[in-house]
């Protein structure tokens, strides 16, 4: 693949050789010295059109731990602002002969289209409702860890499903691997005719928790509801937040997970993102470790590599 724009039009070969090379990432980023040289010479541009803490922080530092020289385009401050088009300001930028770009932007599509504009490598860092590749391999590296295997698995995938990127990326993913994937939400909150897919769904959480192995929690998206849907907060966290009696109803050992950012007291409760359960800080280190395999993996497709 010259590209990374979606889980899907991944095997389940891909994936999992993605996740071994991750895993080596992980013993690097480990290291005191955390070099490698496999992107030296390389340039990597970022160009985030929407708000990312994790996503970028880790792409930057897994570029330079990939010894790449690594460039982050402020959208805010460039001529984006003027009126400058996505095709423009990608021709615009190719044009500097980078060999990566990693792109986060709000509508699904954009970064697909830019993939057809650009002569280098294109990594989707998330699009609008669409993808987030990387995120659902860091979910299933910090899962692959923690309980050997993702085969098997029960996991419940739990709030604004219709909105999230996550949730699609991560539902291809799982049922790729082999887990049973639950949707628990709202029915509001759900993407119509997704039961028809082959994913249970469950609108009562303590239904859609009982036994569940994983339990993988995301944020109500505002910016993306247009005001259709928006909850009082209370009653949200009443019925669909996770707090420690909703937990109890899944399986004793049963390990929880936030892509982040998390609005604690909305979709989830501060003992629980904190408690002993929580890989919620495990998954920001895999994000580093599976940016660095998915730069890796790419860069054997760069032009001049023999
Ligand atoms: N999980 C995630 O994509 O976080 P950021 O929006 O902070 O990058």
């Amino acid at each position: 693949h010259r590209h990374l724009l979606g889980i899907e039009g991944l095997s389940p070969l891909d994936i999992k050789a993605l996740l071994d090379l991750a895993d080596a990432a992980v013993d690097v980023s480990r290291q005191v010295e955390k070099k490698k040289a496999t992107l030296r010479g390389r340039t990597q541009i970022n160009l985030f059109f929407e708000p990312s803490t994790r996503t970028q922080a880790s792409f930057e530092l897994a570029g330079k731990r990939l010894g790449a020289d690594v460039m982050n385009m402020s959208v805010a401050s460039s001529s984006v602002k003027k009126g400058e088009t996505l095709i423009d300001t990608a021709a615009t930028l190719n044009a500097m002969r980078p060999d990566l770009i990693v792109v986060r932007h709000d509508a699904a599509g954009a970064v697909n289209l830019l993939a057809r504009k650009v002569d280098c490598s294109v990594i989707n860092a998330g699009d609008g409702s669409h993808e987030h590749p990387t995120q659902a391999l860091l979910d299933a590296l910090t899962i692959r860890r923690n309980k050997g295997t993702i085969a098997g698995l029960t996991v419940a995938i739990c709030g604004d499903i219709l909105h999230s990127r996550v949730a699609r990326s991560n539902m291809i993913l799982l049922a790729a691997m082999g887990a049973r994937v639950r949707l628990v939400a709202p029915s509001t909150l759900l993407p119509a005719g997704i039961a028809q897919l082959g994913f249970e769904t469950f609108s009562d959480m303590a239904r859609g928790l009982a036994g569940a192995d994983i339990v993988m929690m995301l944020r109500l998206q505002r910016e993306r509801m247009n005001g259709s849907f928006v909850p009082s907060v209370k009653e949200y966290f009443r019925y669909y937040g996770l707090d420690r009696e909703k937990l109890a109803l899944a399986a004793p050992d049963a390990l929880v997970m936030h892509p982040g950012p998390m609005n604690r007291g909305v979709e989830i409760a501060s003992d629980v993102a904190d408690g002993p359960q929580s890989l919620i800080r495990e998954q920001v280190e895999m994000g580093v470790a599976v940016r660095m395999a998915v730069l890796e993996a790419l860069a054997m497709h760069l032009p001049g590599k023999a």
